[in-house]
């Protein structure tokens, strides 16, 4: 194999919009779609789709184990199912996969509504405000909240450090991230505790089927190890929230500049759950999960070495205009929509996809319900990696009422 010659081929900037992002990812995808990059401590980003979805899909090769995201967060703790590959990934995801059923995240439908209510319809009353920062990096919280049956002080606790963990990454702030980390982690080991002493239903607590798994060990069966518990529900505690997040201040964002779609989803509200889907795939919240291979490889003909971290760039994946035409278009009718990526791929395929979908449905729902309009009245700015989109959406709402 060719010795790899490291270039730099793109640049990450700091502030970037979503637009500019997606315009060297075209650019890349064009010109040099494995690509390096000096940026972020160094790494090869994947921007086909073909490449990341086979690549996303090849686990032996390609380890989740060394680092998850670029650039590389502090290491505090192994935290599954995200950082370990199968066959060791695989009980974890067995017990929270019926948790996370479509026909159990369905029955949190009236949950949802209900709070997406209380916290949208006093936003919209008051006119003004941003949208990430005042609705959907709220409601998410109280829904994983209810979801992982945590109790009022838990959940108190959760809507303070879930956010300002996500302020500490998106800010790459390395000791804020460890400190609430830490108070996260102290979280993850108050409710275990709690549900040790008074177990739940294992249908119907997320911490409680953990706690009822039994591996293999030396010719036993053992429960899952107690810090591998503490790992996965530090990681659940706050993987379900950012996501939700950008992608409501994307949707929203795209029909402040598109007042007709705004018109005609109020209108034919059985549209909604297509057009979650298409604003998936052209505002993937999450740009990328990183990988790493084992062995030297070659990706489309490009050499990379063991150990150098790959980003399976998914927000441009869902832009390859090789399998979705003229992909810059928001359209409804895509018919190979369920193509996309936004979710990830392979043995990592997003655990919560059901509610992440259920999530934005009913945010975009009611936020249709309630508006007329919405209008950008401030600054808005962008997430940095691993994130794509925005996390501030300063809009003035103009109300249905109205
Ligand atoms: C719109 C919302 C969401 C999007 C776009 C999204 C996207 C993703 C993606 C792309 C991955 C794959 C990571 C990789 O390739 O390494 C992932 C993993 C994961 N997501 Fe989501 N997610 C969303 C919401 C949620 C929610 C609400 C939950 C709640 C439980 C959740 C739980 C998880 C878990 C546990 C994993 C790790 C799976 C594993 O490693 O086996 N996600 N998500």
């Amino acid at each position: 194999m060719p010795v790899p010659v490291m270039s730099n081929d793109f640049d990450v900037l700091p502030g970037e919009t979503l637009e500019q992002s997606q315009a060297t990812y075209a650019d890349l995808r064009r010109r040099c779609p494995v690509a390096h990059t000096d940026s972020l401590g160094g790494f090869w980003a994947l921007t086909r789709h073909a490449d990341v979805a086979r690549v996303a899909a090849d686990y032996s090769t390609f380890t989740t184990t060394v680092q998850n995201v670029v650039p590389k967060v502090a290491f505090t703790g192994r935290r599954p199912p995200l950082h370990l590959d199968p066959p060791d990934q695989t009980p974890y995801r067995a017990a929270l996969n019926p948790l996370l059923s479509a026909e159990r995240v369905a029955l949190l439908e009236p949950v949802i509504r209900a709070i997406v209510r209380e916290e949208l319809h006093p936003l919209v009353a008051r006119g003004t405000g941003d949208i990430c920062g005042e609705f959907s990096g709220r409601f998410p919280v109280r829904v994983f909240g209810r979801w992982m049956n945590l109790d009022n002080a838990l959940q108190a606790q959760l809507m303070d450090a879930g956010p300002a963990f996500i302020r500490a990454v998106q800010a790459f702030d390395n000791a804020a991230m460890k400190d609430t980390s830490v108070v996260l982690y102290d979280m993850a080991r108050e409710v275990i505790a709690q549900r040790k002493a008074h177990p739940l239903s294992a249908e119907a607590d997320p911490v409680s089927a953990l706690l009822a798994v039994r591996i293999e060990r030396n010719g036993q069966q053992v429960p899952l190890p107690d810090d591998m518990i503490i790992g996965t529900v530090r990681q659940v505690l706050v993987v379900g929230i950012v996501a939700p997040m950008v992608m409501v201040g994307s949707m929203a964002l795209h029909l402040s500049r598109d007042p007709a779609l705004h018109r005609q989803l109020k209108q034919n509200p059985a549209l909604v759950p297509a057009a979650v889907e298409e604003f998936l795939r052209l505002y993937t919240p999450y740009r990328g999960f990183a990988r790493t291979p084992v062995k030297d490889v070659e990706v489309s003909g490009c050499p990379i070495r063991a150990g150098e971290p790959v980003a399976l760039t998914y927000a441009s994946a869902n832009r390859d205009e090789d399998v979705f035409p003229e992909p810059d278009v928001f359209k409804l009718d895509r018919p190979n929509i369920n193509d996309h990526l936004a979710f990830g791929k392979g043995p990592h395929y997003c655990a919560g996809a059901h509610l992440g979908r259920l999530e934005s449905r009913v945010a975009l729902e009611e936020l249709l319900a309630s508006t007329r309009a919405l209008e950008v009245c401030g600054e808005v700015l962008y997430c940095p990696y691993p994130e794509i989109g925005p996390y501030q959406v300063p809009l003035r709402f103009v109300s249905a009422a109205s």
